[in-house]
């Protein structure tokens, strides 16, 4: 797949991971795809998440105060692109794959890679997101694999423009009218 878009190009050297989130506590859970999700603390173990606020999982991880990153494996892009371009406002995307709750209560899905299971700690404002910090309260690997190459971890890099954002951004940096001298 060509990537057309010189800002998404650059921005693809960001080494970041793909990853299946999973919010909610009992009764209502969804989880929705997310790349943009980095470890920000070590002591205490802290991650960062970014959320669109328009993603129909948004409400129920602010209300529950918890959600699980599931860590998906290199050959599981189907997996991305399911959680990731389809909502729970259309159906219910956790009826057709196997999960179980985390002990936060978070849905984990159970073939992927790994999990880690958080706790919100704050909120922030980030552009059209809203950047989640979260303590990391518990997690481990889901399956006792070797270290074969399709146990690796899926990054974004791999997924082309499976998120549609070629278009999205916007095709230079910097401020809008301003000519650099
Ligand atoms: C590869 C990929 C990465 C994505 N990364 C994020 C992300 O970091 N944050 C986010 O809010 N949405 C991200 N999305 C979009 C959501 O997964 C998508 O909007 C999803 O349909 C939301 O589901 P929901 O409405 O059921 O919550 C990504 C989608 C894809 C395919």
């Amino acid at each position: 797949m060509t990537i057309e878009n010189p800002v998404k190009r650059l921005l693809m050297t960001v080494t970041q991971g793909v990853y299946v989130v999973g919010v909610g506590d009992d009764g209502l859970q969804n989880a929705f795809t997310a790349s943009s999700v980095m470890q920000v603390s070590i002591q205490p173990p802290m991650l960062a998440l970014a959320v669109n606020p328009g993603n129909a999982s948004y409400p129920l991880l602010v209300e529950s105060g918890v959600f699980a990153v599931t860590v998906l494996r290199q050959d599981q892009c189907a997996l991305a692109d399911f959680f990731g371009n389809r909502s729970a406002r259309d159906e219910n995307k956790l009826r057709t794959v196997p999960w179980h709750a985390a002990p936060s209560g978070a849905p984990i899905l159970e073939e992927g890679l790994s999990y880690l299971d958080c706790r919100v700690v704050s909120k922030h404002p980030a552009g059209d997101h809203v950047m989640i910090l979260a303590e990391i309260t518990g997690g481990d690997f889901l399956h006792s694999h070797a270290t074969h190459s399709h146990t690796r971890p899926l990054r974004y890099d791999q997924v082309g423009d499976m998120d549609g954002s070629d278009e999205l951004l916007p095709d230079h940096l910097g401020i809008p009218g301003a000519d650099t001298p």
